[in-house]
């Protein structure tokens, strides 16, 4: 058998995600302080796959170059694939066929997390050797997924964001896919949205009479698209993390799972976990509350923060009421200001949200 490939796509739009995707890959945005897609390109290693293409867009594919490298450091070897526009899955499949070649592959949606790894799924494709194998999940909403519905335990119909769900199996973002499916993208047409979608072309291969598999997901699985989604990865890694302590604590205190890495500094602070603090982080006269992620080099004072991702080097200071489920881009700074006159003073990107006390 032709060894597996592994594709990650890590191109996209983000709207859901602004205004952090205006200057940002959303892909980079910190789950307990690690970008979500370190977290795909690792369980790609832990299954043995070494040779791992990564779908990017124009505007946001050399910062994620820049943050994955060559991959030598996940122990994969890592070749970027430009996608000039997002134009679907379906057309990030195409755009990566010379990449892929005659080998089956597996595909990670760059924003997705999944419990558990893929290593399970790997040996159930190669056991099954169907020509497809997808991962399902039931959700309490499906219509905002793309669904399957299967008749005797294989999968029949697949629809993209259905308004009346026949079925309540969402499509998780890790797909297994043999070279039949280059031929299926191509078959078909853009959506209503305008996008090569998956689903159509999975559709097309069970057209086809080819054999779908599907495979339900145990773990959890979160699709890191929206705030909410973000705060709810967060929530799940920090639940599993190991306490450490590398940082300096004078007059502070840390109660359950925390870990505060090298170079930060807490002064008269309480951190309940689970939570962490990066490395170089200034935190002194503060509270930080469970499911909290401060980035590297965050500076707090005087404040309290909890069930929030703080990206790197964000500043807040002097909050009269606790801050919680924010998310902060890099460098921003929130805090009291005691200027004449009184007032509110913003300078906010587009479709920012601010909710105040
Ligand atoms: P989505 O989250 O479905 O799409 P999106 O990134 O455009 O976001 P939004 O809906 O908020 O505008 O994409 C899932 C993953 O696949 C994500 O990591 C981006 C990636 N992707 C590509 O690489 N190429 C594409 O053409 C599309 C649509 C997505």
């Amino acid at each position: 058998m032709l060894a597996l490939k592994g594709l990650i796509l890590s191109g996209g739009k983000g709207t859901r995600l602004r205004p952090i995707t205006h200057t940002s890959a959303k892909q980079l945005v910190p789950v307990a302080n690690k970008p979500v897609l370190f977290y795909g390109i690792e369980a790609m290693a832990q299954a043995g796959i070494d040779e791992v293409g990564i779908i990017i867009a124009p505007e946001t594919g050399d910062e994620i170059r820049a943050a994955a490298g060559d991959g030598s450091a996940f122990g994969v070897r890592l070749t970027y694939i430009v996608q000039g526009e997002p134009l679907g899955l379906a057309h990030a499949v195409l755009t990566a066929e010379p990449f892929l070649g005659d080998c089956p592959f597996v595909m990670y949606l760059g924003d997705n997390l999944l419990q558990g790894g893929i290593e399970g799924l790997v040996s159930a494709f190669r056991a099954g050797a169907p020509d497809a194998l997808i991962l399902l999940t039931p959700v309490p909403d499906p219509e905002q997924y793309g669904v399957a519905e299967l008749r005797d335990g294989a999968v029949v119909r697949l629809v993209e964001k259905p308004s009346r769900p026949q079925s309540d199996l969402a499509l998780v973002g890790v797909y297994m896919f043999t070279p039949a499916v280059h031929a299926a993208a191509r078959a078909i047409e853009p959506s209503g949205r305008g996008e090569l979608e998956i689903t159509d072309a999975i559709q097309h291969l069970v057209d086809e009479g080819r054999r779908v598999e599907p495979h339900i997901v145990k773990g959890w699985w979160k699709d890191t698209g929206r705030l909410q989604d973000m705060l709810a990865a967060n929530r799940l890694v920090l639940d599993t993390i190991e306490s450490r302590v590398e940082g300096e604590l004078v007059d502070s205190q840390v109660d359950g799972r925390v870990v505060i890495e090298a170079g930060a500094r807490l002064r008269r602070t309480t951190v309940r976990g689970p939570a962490i603090i990066g490395a170089g982080a200034r935190l002194s006269d503060c509270y930080v509350g469970p499911y909290t992620a401060i980035g590297a080099g965050c500076t707090i004072q005087n404040a309290e923060v909890e069930h929030s991702i703080l990206l790197a080097g964000a500043q807040v200071h002097d909050l009269l009421g606790r801050m919680e489920s924010s998310l902060l881009g890099r460098n921003v700074k929130i805090g009291r200001d005691a200027r004449q006159p009184r007032a509110y003073r913003f300078l906010v990107g587009d479709n920012s949200e601010i909710g105040i006390l």
